[in-house]
């Protein structure tokens, strides 16, 4: 087995530095002592010192001097592997997630360009563990990483980044296979479990969400070893991203890939900047913490009454019910049929236009799909123009 310890990237060519490290010769425990990385690695140190600056490629020109310490901070190509290591090795050194991530890649920075990383000290992230010292709130594996993209990026690309790191970890299960199998193989310097652990998504940027569904999941409660070698595992899945991410960045090849949930493009229709209601500044997904049905049933929600709506009848139906509105003015109609846990039934009309006056819907209590929908309460959600009102009804058959 085989691990390439450092690749760095040069303006005229493309070095590869291919370390191998015969994992089978070594002894197993000695090969895997983060103090045993470091040596390894420290002999390229010096390869990478001197061609970072003697090159200078990937490195701001405010920052391309050594000695000059103006923000952003200069960066080298670097080994996102390395990066995981030393992040779950860091998560366990005491100081948990957030530091674990920042000092994971700055140390990395600091073999490999020295001054200004040796300048200051790396636990001034402490404060991001647990979500922030323990309130649950961002996690702090991507605080951190942010952390270090600001460092080398100036704002409008930390933004960028940082927005990438944020929506790649909502969508992503951790702890990853990698870094499973990185503990399962006895890869990372510190082995406090080597078991496989169970993976799930948070679809949240929160320390609270992520950590609270994995124990979950998982049946492990939360200040078991498990859970914390599970974050620790996730320190390192985020290291790698963000080494991966800035890598790509500096080499011109970064394409931003997160796609933020419709949900709250609909949300944010009405309550974001363009909106009528424009009083939320969020990419959260809305309906996580407020539910499909946020307004209740029966309250008109909008600036301007523009419609009534009736209740639907005959109402309870067997197969088929009729919904009436009237509308003030011509307007794009939308009329969705929900069950009562959220899910979207039937969509009658979507951003039809109707004209002003007295209109007609009628539901053949069908699903999607053309199946009979179950008898059972349904909410129905009733939108023309920026304003809209639910209300519940009652199928039979
Ligand atoms: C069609 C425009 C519109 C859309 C779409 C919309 N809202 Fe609203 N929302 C409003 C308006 C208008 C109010 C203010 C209601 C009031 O003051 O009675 C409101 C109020 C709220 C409130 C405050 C609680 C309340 O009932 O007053 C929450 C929470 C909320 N919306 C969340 C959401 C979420 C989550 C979504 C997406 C699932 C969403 N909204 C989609 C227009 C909208
Ligand atoms: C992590 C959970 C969470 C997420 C995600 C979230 N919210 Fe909220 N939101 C809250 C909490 C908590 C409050 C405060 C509620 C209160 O004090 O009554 C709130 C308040 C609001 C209010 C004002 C409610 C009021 O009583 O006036 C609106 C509107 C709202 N959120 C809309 C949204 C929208 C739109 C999104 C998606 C972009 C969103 N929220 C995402 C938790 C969340």
């Amino acid at each position: 087995m085989s691990i390439t310890v450092l690749y760095i990237i040069c303006t005229k060519s493309f070095y590869i530095i291919d370390f191998k490290l015969n994992l089978k010769s070594i002894n197993m425990k000695e090969t895997i002592t983060r103090g045993s990385f470091l040596k390894r690695s420290a002999v390229f140190t010096l390869g990478a010192t001197a061609i970072a600056t003697g090159a200078g490629l990937l490195i701001p020109k405010s920052a391309k001097a050594n000695t000059n310490r103006a923000w952003p901070w200069p960066y080298v190509t670097l080994d996102p592997e390395l990066a995981r290591i030393r992040a779950h090795d860091d998560f366990w050194g005491g100081n948990a997630c957030c530091y674990g991530v920042f000092n994971g890649v700055i140390s990395l920075l600091k073999d490999a360009i020295g001054e200004p990383y040796d300048t200051f000290p790396t636990e001034l992230m402490i404060f991001g563990h647990g979500g922030g010292a323990g309130w649950g709130a961002t996690c702090g594996t991507i605080n951190g990483g942010a952390g270090v993209i600001s460092l080398v990026c100036a704002k409008a690309d930390s933004d960028i980044l940082v927005n990438e790191l944020f929506g790649w970890y909502t969508q992503t299960s951790f702890p990853s296979t990698i870094s499973n199998g990185y503990a399962m193989d006895h890869l990372f310097g510190i082995d406090k479990f080597d078991g496989d652990l169970v993976q799930t998504e948070s679809g949240s940027p929160l320390c609270h969400s992520s950590v609270t569904k994995w124990c979950n999941e998982a049946n492990i409660a939360v200040d078991a070893l498990e859970r914390k070698e599970r974050c620790a595992r996730s320190a390192g899945d985020v290291a790698a991203k963000v080494v991966e991410l800035l890598n790509e960045h500096f080499a011109g090849t970064f394409e931003p890939g997160y796609v933020p949930p419709e949900s709250i493009a609909t949300c944010m229709a009405c309550h974001g900047s363009t909106g009528t209601q424009h009083n939320v500044a969020s990419k959260q997904e809305c309906v996580s913490c407020h539910g499909e049905n946020p307004h209740g049933t029966g309250v008109f929600v909008g600036k301007v009454k523009n419609f009534e709506l009736s209740q639907n009848y005959p109402n309870p139906f067997n197969q088929a019910t009729t919904f009436e509105f009237s509308l003030t003015q011509p307007e794009k109609v939308t009329l969705v049929i929900y069950s009562l846990n959220g899910e979207q039934i039937k969509t009658l009309v979507s951003d039809q236009k109707f004209s002003e006056g007295k209109q007609t819907l009628k539901w053949d209590g069908r699903n999607e799909f053309g199946v009979n929908a179950s008898p059972g309460m349904y909410i129905y959600r009733f939108k023309a123009g920026d304003s809209m009102k639910s209300l519940s009804m009652m199928k039979m058959k």
